[in-house]
């Protein structure tokens, strides 16, 4: 995805998490992949989330722990949201059919990402989320 570099940034509260999602969903173009990892409860879904708003999509999104993906079609690009907790290896996104979204016509967002590194793309924007210091605050690291 081009625009964004290599950078730490720092999300004061989820107004900031949500401009940082639009500003994803503005520079996203069709076959990107997001490769979101962090901790539990640092912000993947409520990121992905903002970026579906971005993307123009309606309707809440929830994270697809069971389903492991759920797809979005009313935004502006299709939007393939990952939650990849609950697999053990990368061989295992390519055993439920994945490779098809990861090359395909949309925006892949994937929670836990690290879990399935060896068979994202190279060029995918990998995100760190961490916790701050303060209540509400985030830290995002560009990898
Ligand atoms: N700056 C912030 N950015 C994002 N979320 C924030 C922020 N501050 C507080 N929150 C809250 O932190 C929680 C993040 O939960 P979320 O489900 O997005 O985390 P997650 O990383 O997807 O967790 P899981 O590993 O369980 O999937 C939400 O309740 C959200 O409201
Ligand atoms: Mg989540």
């Amino acid at each position: 995805m081009k625009f964004f570099e290599q950078d730490i940034i720092r999300l004061n509260n989820e107004a900031d998490t949500r401009a940082l999602g639009h500003r994803i969903a503005e520079a996203a173009e069709p076959g990107d992949v997001v490769a979101l990892i962090g901790d539990l409860g640092t912000g993947k879904t409520a990121l992905t989330k903002y970026i579906a708003e971005g993307l123009g999509i309606k309707g809440d999104i929830s994270s697809p722990t069971f389903t492991i993906v759920k797809e979005y079609r009313s935004g502006r690009l299709p939007l393939y949201h990952f939650d990849v907790y609950r697999l053990g290896s990368g061989d295992e996104l390519i055993d439920i059919g994945a490779e098809e979204m990861l090359d395909g016509d949309g925006l892949c967002v994937i929670e836990w990402a690290d879990i399935v590194a060896d068979v994202l793309p190279e060029d995918a924007l990998a995100i760190r989320l961490d916790y701050g210091e303060n209540e509400g605050e985030r830290i995002a690291e560009i990898l």
